[in-house]
């Protein structure tokens, strides 16, 4: 199973993420995450109530995987300003949120809203202005001692209540209208964080209740990229009129062992996308994200080198209908390939991070090849990809790459950590 030059396997180096810092946790946590912070976070609850809810939760029967080392070290992570400033600077995603927010204000309006993951709560916020009746800003990271005081500062606490904790940890004693969550990781599933939206809605979410975001759907396509590849590779075949071509080997192993997440352009794909995954938030389970296998064929649009695949993601807030009469991939199936641009009508709100759309602060997540594949126009690109949470870390992505083109296979494995 090789040719062209190509590597049939791809071996693997630890890289150090960068960008939204969604490392799963580098750092070990400050103190044992519990339900409740001793700061007076969450501090809606009586004493009594708060001893009451920790003898429910010792004697709960549902199944909650305690916070292991590594969840304990991702919420340090995102402790840190940085990350929130980044996301919320990110305009595409918070004015998306905002929009979608606003338009389901009729489902909002004096309601109760339980938000997975609130951070600054930002969107816990938005869902005050909405007209919610009780907000449940729930954040495990330290972050939340800063939404407590956010919160104040705006008069809102009579509406806004901090739970510092996990999703699976916290006690919340009423029924919800409303899950609001921003979870979605580097190709979608990275981070692995719509876990704790299922356990959520599964928790606490009233029948028909309104999930935002209500849809997701991952995208993959092959895609061609040579100004990349030149200036990791060919640049040492002439360094300052001296050949340092011998070090090209090295430069691809490190410049393309591991994905890469980068900002390309429309111009990069070869072909339309096709669709690896699509998730309906009410239906998803925990079980279906452990791994995710996916076939798809192409047919190369033009005459390229083609350098590796993209993928990308958007979400939908879409209510609690299945899918509105004009959205184009309501026909389409997983490993499909989608042949028209989603439709965005007024009543459809659709967060994209796809190339051809505004770059968002998630960008494309990338995996190169070490050697590109001369692909000529209408050949044919196919195979199997399967993205699974690592064993290492739930929050990583391994990502295996099955791949034929032009009478040749190659695999290429990678993690996405
Ligand atoms: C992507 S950030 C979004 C923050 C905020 N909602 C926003 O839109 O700016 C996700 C947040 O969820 C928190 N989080 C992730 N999993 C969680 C869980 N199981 N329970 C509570 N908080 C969680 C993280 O600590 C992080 O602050």
């Amino acid at each position: 199973m090789n040719g062209g030059g190509q590597s049939p396997y791809d071996t693997k180096k630890p890289r150090q993420r960068r960008g939204r810092g969604r490392g799963g946790g580098v750092r070990g946590a400050k103190r044992e995450l519990s339900g409740y912070s001793s700061t007076g976070v969450g501090d809606c609850y009586g004493l009594n109530q708060m001893e009451s809810d920790r003898e429910r939760e010792e004697s709960r029967d549902w199944s909650s995987p305690r916070a292991s080392d590594f969840d304990k070290g991702y919420f340090q992570s995102y402790a840190h300003v940085g990350i929130h400033e980044e996301m919320i600077k990110d305009h595409v995603r918070t004015e998306t949120y905002r929009k979608a927010i606003m338009s389901h204000r009729s489902s909002i309006a004096g309601k109760v809203v339980v938000d997975v993951g609130s951070g600054t709560g930002i969107l816990s916020i938005f869902c005050a202005f909405a007209g919610a009746k009780r907000v449940y800003a729930v954040e495990a990271s330290e972050m939340a001692v800063h939404a407590q005081e956010i919160v104040k500062a705006n008069n809102l606490s009579g509406k806004v209540i901090v739970l510092h904790g996990r999703v699976e940890d916290v006690s919340i004693n009423e029924k919800v209208d409303v899950i609001v969550s921003e979870w979605m990781g580097y190709m979608l599933l990275y981070e692995s964080m719509l876990g704790s939206v299922i356990t959520a809605r599964n928790r606490w979410l009233k029948p028909g209740g309104l999930i935002l975001p209500s849809h997701a759907t991952l995208y993959m396509a092959p895609v061609t990229n040579s100004p990349r590849y030149c200036e990791s590779i060919d640049f040492w075949r002439n360094v300052y009129g001296i050949d340092m071509s011998s070090i090209m080997p090295l430069a691809r192993q490190c410049a393309f062992e591991e994905p890469s997440v980068e900002t390309i352009t429309g111009e990069n794909v070869l072909t339309w996308p096709s669709v690896i995954k699509h998730v309906n938030c009410h239906t998803i389970t925990i079980e279906e994200l452990v791994s995710v296998t996916a076939k798809y064929k192409f047919s190369s649009m033009m005459r390229a080198p083609f350098h590796g695949f993209a993928f990308w993601f958007d979400v939908e807030f879409n209510g609690i209908k299945p899918y509105p009469a004009n959205d184009q991939t309501q026909q389409s199936h997983e490993g499909s390939s989608v042949s028209k641009k989603r439709l965005k009508s007024d009543e459809l709100v659709v967060l994209s991070t796809a190339p051809e759309d505004a770059p968002t602060h998630w960008q494309q997540t990338l995996v190169y090849f070490y050697e590109p594949i001369e692909v000529q126009q209408d050949q044919i690109i196919e195979g199997l990809v399967t993205l699974s949470q690592s064993k290492e870390n739930a929050r990583f992505l391994n990502i295996q790459l099955e791949y034929s083109s032009g009478g040749h296979s190659f695999v290429k494995q990678s993690i996405l950590r």
